[in-house]
């Protein structure tokens, strides 16, 4: 069900994103395939959230095409059950017996900051300590612009170069993210814990949208890349010569997962919890960041995948501008990663 290392642009040995936390319910599963492999995602009877592979070892019918109850998955074919680690715990009829140890493999899964995470590769690396820190993520009770997912035509390392060089807000996105005044700015790349984070300040600029639109401003807009694909942005804007305060509300959140090599599933949102009288502004947010996404991101990646018709990104030999330091840092530490892990055994 794995495709070849040498033909792979992502690691095993990381923790992806699989769902957003309130994607699955105690009888809804859910159908995804991650790193070219087939899942299916669900919560045990205690809500823990739980992954199989999406294969029933009894004539391969898709699992997801079952239901769920109790944490009990069972086959939508001949009934077979199977539990949260994979066991098969037969069916309900008469001829249920089964051959001893039929199992599905399952997968490790953790659920962190509303997000299930999920390892595909050696299970004796999976450290939760490894999971990106998302530590920004509302909690649960108020208005929030979080939950978001787009499915995107394009291999999930063009996406992260695209969040990695925010100087595209400035083109891609004139007149609903960005201006011409922004191109003015400076970009400052530094890594930290292994984390690679690049920081675009535009002092003196016309202020694209929020309480300032419109007006000078001095802004920025700052990107951290934590592997292997979530990015928290922080931005903000204040008034010429003003300290640059963040704003609780000013962090947002882009998480990729390949789905296979030339799809990419796209989680995002943003920080910021706010109460009844406020419930239009994350709404409002959420509505623009699907919009923009949705009609200038996406078809930008999509063209750019047809483009490159499969051919390696470095093969095409790439014109490579101070504004790619972070995008090209991330590429060679993600590179770095399947290196390692082509190294190991097995
Ligand atoms: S295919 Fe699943 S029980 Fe037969
Ligand atoms: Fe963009």
């Amino acid at each position: 069900m794995s495709i070849p290392e040498q033909h792979r642009s992502y690691p095993l040995n990381a923790w992806f994103m699989a769902c957003w936390a309130d994607e699955l319910a105690s009888d809804r599963m859910l159908a995804r395939t991650l790193l070219d492999r087939p899942l299916v995602l669900f919560r045990d009877a205690d809500g823990v959230p739980a992954a199989l592979d999406d294969m029933c070892p009894h004539r391969f019918a898709p699992l997801s095409r079952g239901r769920v109850r109790d944490g009990v998955v069972q086959c939508g074919y001949h009934g077979l059950q199977f539990d949260a680690s994979g066991a098969c715990l037969g069916n309900a009829s008469a001829y249920s017996s089964f051959p001893p140890g039929t199992r599905v493999r399952s997968h490790k899964v953790v659920e962190r900051h509303r997000v299930v995470w999920i390892w595909l590769g050696d299970e004796d690396s999976a450290d939760p300590v490894l999971i990106p820190p998302l530590t920004r993520m509302p909690e649960p009770g108020g208005h929030e612009n979080i939950g978001h997912y787009l499915h995107v035509h394009a291999n999930w390392l063009l996406e992260i170069d695209n969040i990695m060089d925010l100087t595209h807000v400035h083109y891609l996105h004139l007149g609903s993210l960005g201006n011409e005044s922004m191109r003015s700015g400076s970009m400052h790349v530094s890594e930290r814990d292994g984390a690679v984070r690049a920081e675009l300040v535009m002092p003196g600029t016309i202020c694209p949208f929020g309480p300032l639109e419109g007006q000078l401003c001095d802004q920025w807009n700052n990107v951290e890349w934590h592997a292997p694909a979530a990015m928290i942005l922080d931005f903000g804007a204040v008034p010429p010569g003003a300290p640059p305060i963040q704003d609780d509300g000013g962090y947002a959140f882009h998480i990729f997962t390949p789905e296979t090599e030339r799809t990419t599933h796209y989680f995002f949102g943003s920080s910021g919890s706010y109460g009844e009288e406020e419930a239009w502004m994350p709404k409002m947010i959420g509505e623009l960041q699907n919009r923009v996404f949705l009609e200038e991101d996406n078809p930008m990646m999509e063209a750019i995948e047809e483009r490159m018709a499969g051919r390696d990104f470095w093969d095409l030999k790439p014109a490579i501008l101070s504004s790619d330091a972070a995008a090209v840092r991330v590429r060679r530490k993600i590179a770095k990663l399947c290196r390692q892990e082509a190294r190991v055994p097995g």
